[in-house]
C-alpha cells in the first residue's frame, strides 16, 4: 500500500464518516431548527454524489488507511436504494467496519434489507423516551413508538448489540437519562450520552445546557453502580463503563467537558462530495473533481490535504481568535 498519511499533528487516517444525504424527516431543534431549515431542504438528488463516485471515494479512502466506515445523513435511511449502496461499500476489500447513524423512524420497514446487504453495526439517536418530550426533540416529526419498533425490528434482523445515542440538554431531556438506562440496562444495547455540543450556527448553542458527562455518570452510579472499562480501540470517541451487577454497559460522548481531539483519526465527507476533516469546520474542500480522475489520483489529493489537517477544534473552544463559523451538523452526520 502507496502513501500512509499523518496529518500536521500526526493524527492517521482511520476512519471515513460518509453522508449519503443531507434531508431528514425530523427538525431536531440542535441540529435542523424548523424555522431556520427550509422545508424541502435537502430534496435536490442531481447534487448527491452517485453510487459510482461513492464506491471510487471510498475505494481511494482505503488506500489512505480507512479501515472504519459509517454512513450518516441527515437521515440515510432517505437516500433510495440505500441497501444496494451497503451491499456495493459491504464488499470493498480493506473495510473492517460498516456502521450506520440513523433517527430510527423508518429503521422498521428497512432494518432486514440492510442487514442482508451487509451492514453489520447499527446506532439510533434516541433523546427520549417519554412520548411528548421525543416529539418536541424530533420538531414535531417523529414518534417514539416508530424508533422502539425500528430498535426491535433491527433486534430481530440481528444486529447486536445496537448503539442509542442520547443528546443531554438540561431542563430539556436531563430527566429521561435515568429511564433510558432502566430500559435498555441488561436488553445487550448500549446507551450513550452525548453532551450538547456547539456544532453548526444554527442551534443557538448555550453552555449552560450541557451536562458535563461526570455529574450524569454519578446520577446513574447513585442507582446502577458503574466501573470503567478500557476503550475498545484507541481513539474511541465513547468513554465505557459497565454496570457492576453484569447487566451490560453505558457510554459518554464528553466533546466540551473532555476533548479528545489528539487521537481524532476522522474525516467527513458531505452527500455533494465535500471534504471536512473537523466536525466544526467552516468551509469543506470539495472533492468532486478529483473523483473524477479516478482512485489513485483521487487518495493522492485526498493524502495532500490530509497532511495539512491541524484541526482541533474542541480543545480550542472559546479561545481567543477561534473561528465560529461551523458547518451544520445535518450536512456531515456528527
Ligand atoms: P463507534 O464506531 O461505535 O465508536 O461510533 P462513534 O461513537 O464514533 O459514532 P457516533 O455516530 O455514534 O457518534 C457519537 C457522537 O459523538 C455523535 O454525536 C458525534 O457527533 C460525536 N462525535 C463523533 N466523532 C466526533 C469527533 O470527532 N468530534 C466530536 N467533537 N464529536 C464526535
Ligand atoms: N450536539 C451533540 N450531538 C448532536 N447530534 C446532532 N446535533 C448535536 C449537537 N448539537 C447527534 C445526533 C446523533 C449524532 C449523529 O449526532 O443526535 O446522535
Ligand atoms: Fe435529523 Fe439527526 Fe439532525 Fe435530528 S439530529 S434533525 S434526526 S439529522
Ligand atoms: Fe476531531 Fe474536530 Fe472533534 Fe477534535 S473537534 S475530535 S479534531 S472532529
Amino acid at each position: 500500500n502507496p502513501i500512509l498519511p499523518v496529518d500536521a499533528l500526526r493524527r492517521p487516517l482511520r476512519d471515513l464518516r460518509l453522508s449519503v444525504i443531507e434531508a431528514c424527516n425530523f427538525r431536531c431543534p440542535y441540529c435542523m431548527p424548523a424555522d431556520q431549515i427550509a422545508e424541502d431542504h435537502g430534496l435536490d438528488a442531481a447534487s448527491r454524489l452517485s453510487f459510482d463516485e461513492i464506491e471510487t471515494l471510498v475505494r481511494g479512502f482505503v488506500r489512505l488507511g480507512v479501515s472504519k466506515l459509517r454512513l450518516t445523513g441527515g437521515e440515510p435511511l432517505l437516500r433510495k436504494r440505500l441497501p444496494e449502496l451497503v451491499a456495493r461499500l459491504a464488499a470493498i476489500e480493506g473495510i473492517d467496519d460498516l456502521a450506520l447513524t440513523t433517527n430510527g423512524s423508518l429503521l422498521a420497514k428497512q432494518a432486514a434489507a440492510l442487514r442482508d446487504a451487509g451492514l453489520r453495526r447499527l446506532t439510533v439517536s434516541l433523546d427520549a423516551l417519554d412520548p411528548g418530550v421525543f416529539r418536541a426533540l424530533s420538531g414535531g416529526r417523529g414518534e417514539v413508538a416508530d424508533v422502539l419498533a425500528g430498535i426491535a425490528a433491527a433486534e430481530e434482523a440481528g444486529f447486536a448489540p445496537i448503539k442509542l445515542n442520547c443528546v443531554v440538554q438540561r431542563g430539556v431531556n436531563d430527566d429521561q437519562a435515568l429511564p433510558l438506562v432502566e430500559r435498555f440496562r441488561g436488553s445487550g444495547h448500549i446507551v450513550r450520552f452525548i453532551e450538547y455540543m456547539d456544532v453548526g450556527t444554527c442551534n443557538g448553542w448555550d453552555a449552560t445546557r450541557v451536562v458535563p458527562s461526570a455529574e450524569l455518570r454519578d446520577r446513574i452510579h447513585a442507582r446502577w453502580p458503574l466501573r470503567p472499562l478500557d476503550p475498545n480501540y484507541r481513539g474511541e470517541v465513547a468513554s465505557r463503563y459497565a454496570f457492576e451487577d453484569g447487566q451490560g454497559e453505558v457510554g459518554f460522548v464528553s466533546s466540551v467537558s473532555a476533548p479528545f481531539c489528539g487521537d481524532c483519526h476522522r474525516a467527513r465527507v458531505s452527500a455533494e462530495g465535500k471534504l471536512y476533516t473537523c466536525l466544526f469546520a467552516g468551509e469543506g474542500r470539495d472533492l468532486r473533481p478529483m473523483l473524477a480522475r479516478g482512485e489513485i489520483a483521487f487518495s493522492e489529493h485526498v493524502a495532500e490535504l490530509w497532511s495539512r489537517r491541524a484541526d482541533r477544534y474542541s480543545e480550542l473552544r472559546g479561545a481567543a481568535g477561534v473561528s465560529r463559523k461551523h458547518v451544520e451538523m445535518y450536512l456531515i452526520g456528527g
